[in-house]
């Protein structure tokens, strides 16, 4: 592999992934990138349609775009959505061109969920407005939510998302087996340390998310820390299929690193998206009319920094040349 195709997928897989399952592989040549679903790294009971694994590609997807832009390598994508194929996308490149500016590339690496108390300080109304105009695609929706009206309603969609999805048992096993504790040396999940979680709790979280049934803490917890941002942030989308997926996680993963560039901290939260009754009831809550919600997440300056998740070696997502 050459050292600038490992350089695009180092910045590609800083990109966020449900559960920090980094649910892709790669075929790589010199002239372009295969991406791949990883079939084994499906969450069935979390995504059980394959819209966040989607999306966590169409983040990955974002990052390789940005990665190339900065190192001046002129490229295409083609999306592979149509059959069932774990093939999602495959850029080429063809020579060279100007390069970019380091903004986008620096915030690939500094960007991470931060799950933190947020501060009663609102977002600049100019950043929201540069934030917005990044989607270019009319396929695509962008809610800004920040009245205390609004917010109170997606928090209350999402407290009940929250609610009925924590209390499917099948679901909590499936999220302590992606939980880590703190000392992990494990390079995918989740440390505990990540949600504000001491050493000891995040040693014992996982036991106790298998036995006991926390779905009505944890639905008070949402309803608190949705309406804690300062701004709510709805994707939507006309359709509803991988490849809409795959864009909704570009335009995702581009407001965050533009987010971030500018000082401001994000948490993804979709029990709501995850939550097909919260669906219909977002879209309602938000008029979507015939845009489908694919993704919600917080935006806003945090109390305090959080840290990066582990990521795996380059070379654990490669597969063999044909
Ligand atoms: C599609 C998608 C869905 C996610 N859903 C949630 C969520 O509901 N709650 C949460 O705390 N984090 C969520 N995350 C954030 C991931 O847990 C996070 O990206 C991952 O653990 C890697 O950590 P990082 O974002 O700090 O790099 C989601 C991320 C993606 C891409």
């Amino acid at each position: 592999m050459s050292k600038e195709i490992k350089l695009l997928l180092e910045c590609g897989v800083r990109a966020p992934s449900s559960h920090n399952s980094q649910p892709w592989l790669f075929r790589v040549d010199e002239k372009y990138i295969e991406i791949y679903a990883d079939p084994k790294r499906r969450l069935s009971e979390a995504d059980r349609d394959g819209r966040m694994l989607f999306v966590s590609l169409g983040c990955l997807i974002a990052n390789l775009k940005i990665a190339a832009d900065f190192l001046g390598l002129s490229h295409s994508l083609a999306y592979y959505t149509s059959g069932t194929s774990d093939l999602a996308a495959r850029m080429n490149f063809f020579g060279e061109k100007k390069k970019a500016n380091g903004d986008y590339f620096r915030a690939t690496s500094e960007r991470r969920s931060n799950r933190n108390q947020y501060k009663n300080r609102p977002i600049p109304e100019d950043v929201i407005r540069a934030l917005k105009d990044l989607n270019r695609d009319e396929g695509l929706r962008i809610d800004f939510v920040t009245s205390y009206k609004t917010r109170a309603q997606i928090a209350d969609i999402s407290s009940r998302a929250m609610g009925r999805i924590m209390s499917r048992s099948p679901f909590r096993r499936e999220l302590a087996h992606w939980l880590r504790t703190n000392i992990t040396r494990k390079k995918d999940g989740m440390p505990g340390s990540g949600h504000g979680m001491s050493l000891l709790v995040s040693c014992i979280a996982p036991h106790i998310l298998r036995h006991v049934d926390v779905s009505k803490v944890e639905a008070k917890k949402e309803r608190k820390r949705i309406m804690n941002f300062p701004a709510v942030v709805v994707i939507s989308s006309r359709g509803n299929h991988r490849q809409q997926w795959l864009k909704v996680g570009e335009l995702l993963e581009m407001i965050l690193l533009a987010a971030q560039s500018k000082s401001i901290d994000s948490a993804i939260r979709v029990a709501s998206i995850e939550d097909q009754i919260a669906r219909e009831e977002l879209r309602q809550a938000l008029g979507l009319r015939n845009f489908e919600p694919q993704m919600l997440f917080g935006l806003g300056y945090a109390e305090k920094t959080a840290p990066h998740s582990p990521r795996r070696r380059i070379e654990d997502y490669i597969l063999p040349a044909r």
